[in-house]
Formats: structure tokens, sequence, C-alpha cells
């Protein structure tokens, strides 16, 4: 029990944590705002509140959970603090050396430059079969894909199995990959700086992949790769071509499963997106 609390005040607290966890938001950040890529963090400054895990066992246990050592801020020195615009070249450079997707797992397994990493549990770079003739590329991991390590193995990984699987796809015949391989925190959505930072390793990863078919699942994979500005229903149900680095592959965007589960009307037309790979699949 924490001595500065009383009783109510500790159960109370105890219980705003367990509805936090329970819907998902499994790290607090500080009350202060962190800039992590302000260049100027010496060691005279205040060290700035941390990113902190909510372990859900000491969640219920206790109401301030301490900073894991593994979590404190880091030294000005620390890769994830660089500017982004420093961290994108790194991720160019890097992206670029590797020769095959062993080894693009390898540079991202010690890649510092993006800050999602330091929340993350796992790297989530892909699954099923990197030999497939079809790729499919969504937005970021989620909870389950963190614990895993692998995407789309939670509730909307399950949807995308039943979705392939009518298609006669499954993850021995296609391969699964995020434009973002770390979850960010609490599932916020990315921001520009950090898709920015991980773009370079998934444009090296298709390449590497070197599929005939790239299906974007949902707007974010479609504008990241695709370069369209709409929405993804203005942008799904038609094909269009993708530039691999080496060739020129057909590309759909498509609805992400994620939404399809809150708008099961729409999965008709996924439906019809679905079918037209698989007619394309069969053509050639
Ligand atoms: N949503 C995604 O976009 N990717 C995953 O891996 C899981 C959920």
């Amino acid at each position: 029990m924490n001595p500065l609390m009383t009783p109510e005040q500790f159960k109370a607290a105890r219980e705003l944590l367990a509805l936090y966890i329970e819907n998902g938001v499994d790290v607090a950040l500080g009350e202060t705002p962190v800039d992590h890529f302000a260049p100027d963090l010496g060691e005279a400054a205040e060290p700035p509140q941390s990113i902190v895990r909510i372990d859900r066992r000491e969640a219920t246990e206790r109401t301030r959970p301490p900073i894991p050592p593994a979590a404190q801020p880091a030294a000005r020195s620390d890769p994830a603090l660089q500017a982004p615009d420093v961290a994108v070249m790194a991720a160019r450079e890097t992206a670029r050396k590797a020769a095959s997707l062993q080894e693009l797992r390898a540079i991202l397994e010690t890649f510092e430059g993006c800050p999602l990493k330091l929340t993350a549990k796992n790297l989530v770079f892909a699954d099923g079969n990197s030999q497939a003739r079809v790729m499919f590329v969504g937005e970021a991991p989620g909870r389950d894909e963190d614990l895993e390590g692998l995407p789309f193995v939670g509730r909307s990984g399950q949807l995308l199995d039943r979705m392939m699987k009518a298609v006669g796809l499954d993850r021995t015949s296609a391969y699964i990959a995020n434009i973002i391989p770390w979850r960010p925190p609490g599932n916020r959505t990315p921001t520009p700086q950090e898709a920015a930072i991980c773009l370079p390793f998934i444009l090296r990863q298709i390449e590497l992949c070197n599929p005939d078919f790239l299906v974007c699942l949902g707007g974010p994979a479609a504008q990241a790769l695709l370069g369209v500005k709409e929405g993804i229903l203005k942008t799904r149900g038609r094909w269009l071509s993708y530039q691999t680095g080496t060739r020129e592959i057909r590309a759909i965007a498509t609805l992400h499963p994620a939404y399809l589960l809150r708008q099961p009307l729409q999965k008709r037309l996924a439906w019809r997106d679905f079918s037209m790979l698989r007619k394309a699949l069969g053509e050639s």
C-alpha cells in the first residue's frame, strides 16, 4: 500500500489502471511531454519522465510502478534521439545494404533509429512464405503481434486468414508484413516521422521478397506504398502498378481486416477485391 494514499484513493487508482489495461493502454507516458528528438538533453538537464511499461500484475498490486532501468531516458548519444531526417537517412542507408530478407531482419533487430523500438516488446518482421507470389502489407502490429513477434495473429489476423482461405491462400502461399515493424504504444497511429523512418525497410522488404502481387491492407499502407492520396474507399478495388526497384508488379489496396471487424457490411467490398486477386493469380 502506498503510504501517501488513503485506502479509497489507492482503490480508485488501482481500478483506473485496470481500466487502462483492459482498453489496451499498457504504456504510461509522463505528464510532461518528452521531445525525444530534442538535441540538447544534457546530463545536467532534469531527467524527463520516462516511458513506463505497465505490467498487468504490478498494476493491480500498486499504483506507481517504478521506472525499470531498461526504460530510463536514453543518453544523448542514443540514435533514437537523433533528428528525424538523420534517422531517415540512416534507415535508407542500412536498408539498402541488406542483400536478403534474413539480412534485413538482422539489420532491423539492431537498428536504433526508431523510437517505437523503445516501447515495443518484439520486432514484428514478417510471417508466411517469402517465395510466395502474393505479399500482404498492413499498418503496424498490435498487442498480440508485439507479444508474438509475428504480424496479423490477433483478431484481425484471424479474419485475414479467413479472407485468404476464401481465395485459396494461406501463410504457406502468401507473405505478410507491415509498413511499421514495431507496435506503437497503446496502438496509437504512428507519427509521420516514425512512418518515414520505417519506410525504407518495408520498401526493401518488398524488393527482396519480389512478389508478383502486392496487397495493401488499409489506407495507411496504400498511401505509404502506392503514393495515393485518397482514402481507402476510393483507392480500393482497382489494379495499380508498383515499382519494386527491379521491376513493376501489380498492386491493389483493400480494406483493413480491423476495419471490417468494426464494419462487417463492408466485407462485400473486400470480397470483390480478393476475387480480383484470385482471378489475377489464376490468369498469370
Ligand atoms: N493490424 C496491422 O495492420 N498489422 C498487424 O500485424 C496486426 C493488426
